[in-house]
């Protein structure tokens, strides 16, 4: 199964997209992962990222498209995939159709999570993350057992520098310019499912679940 995750910041693209490579046995893409790993490991490219990144600004597409060709040309990625965080701009989706077509892959689902901004904001102000492991986490609606430490690996949790309000109000600005026209690009393909992101994780999985059943 070849599917994308579209929805603005916050929207739960990232959370939905592990639960169904998990129970889907599907590899997770999440370009916003891949460009915070280069930034971890002080890359050329992660330092390029970083600058736009911390503004809340998108990172420039012909850097994030050859990050994601590299992955999706990975063997494990023809058992099946689903992209989180991109495609993100008109370019960026017409230069995946032509890496699909090259992969001989057609995409099945591009699934839009719709979720209204007050809750957008509420979600990523109170997101934490293990810097070890990668684990997300909320401070209220999906808190650690122990507050501030990973249950996984019991490193100290932080938040993301572009999850303070400033710039995640910047981040849905971007959105609203820069990704929703991709809705209108994708309704067109008749491969488009709007799916409502609220509710709890449990709640909009088994909508998404009972979907692609
Ligand atoms: P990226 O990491 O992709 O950030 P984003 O799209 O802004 O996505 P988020 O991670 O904030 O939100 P999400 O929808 O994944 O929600 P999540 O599941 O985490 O990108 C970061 C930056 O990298 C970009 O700003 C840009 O600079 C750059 N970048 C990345 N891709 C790019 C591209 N293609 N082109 C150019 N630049 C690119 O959930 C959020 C929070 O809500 C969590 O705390 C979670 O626990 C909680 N939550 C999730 N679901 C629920 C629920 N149902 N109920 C309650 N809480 C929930």
């Amino acid at each position: 199964m070849y599917l994308v995750l579209l929805g603005p910041p916050g929207a739960g693209k990232g959370t939905q997209a592990a639960l169904l490579a998990r129970n889907q046995n599907i590899v997770h893409i999440s370009t916003g992962d891949m460009l915070r790993e280069a930034v971890k490991a002080g890359t050329e490219l992660g330092q390029e990222a970083q600058q736009y990144m911390d503004r809340g600004e998108l990172v420039p597409d012909d850097v994030v498209v050859g990050i994601t060709r590299e992955r999706l040309n990975a063997p494990d990625a023809h058992r099946g995939f689903v992209l989180d965080g991109f495609p993100r701009t008109a370019p960026q989706a017409e230069q995946l159709d032509g890496i699909l077509e090259e992969l001989d892959m057609q995409l099945h689902l591009i699934v839009n999570l719709e979720v209204p901004e007050r809750e957008l904001i509420r979600r990523m102000t109170g997101r934490r993350v293990c810097p070890n492991c990668g684990k997300t986490y909320h401070l209220v609606f999906h808190p650690p057992r122990s507050l501030g430490t990973c249950d996984e690996c019991g490193t100290d949790l932080v938040q993301r520098d572009d999850d303070k309000e400033s710039t995640v109000r910047q981040r849905l600005e971007v959105y609203r310019k820069q990704t929703e026209p991709l809705v209108h690009y994708y309704a067109e393909s008749g491969l488009l499912l709007n799916l409502e992101g609220t509710g709890t994780v449990d709640q909009v999985y088994e909508r998404l679940e009972k979907f692609l059943k």
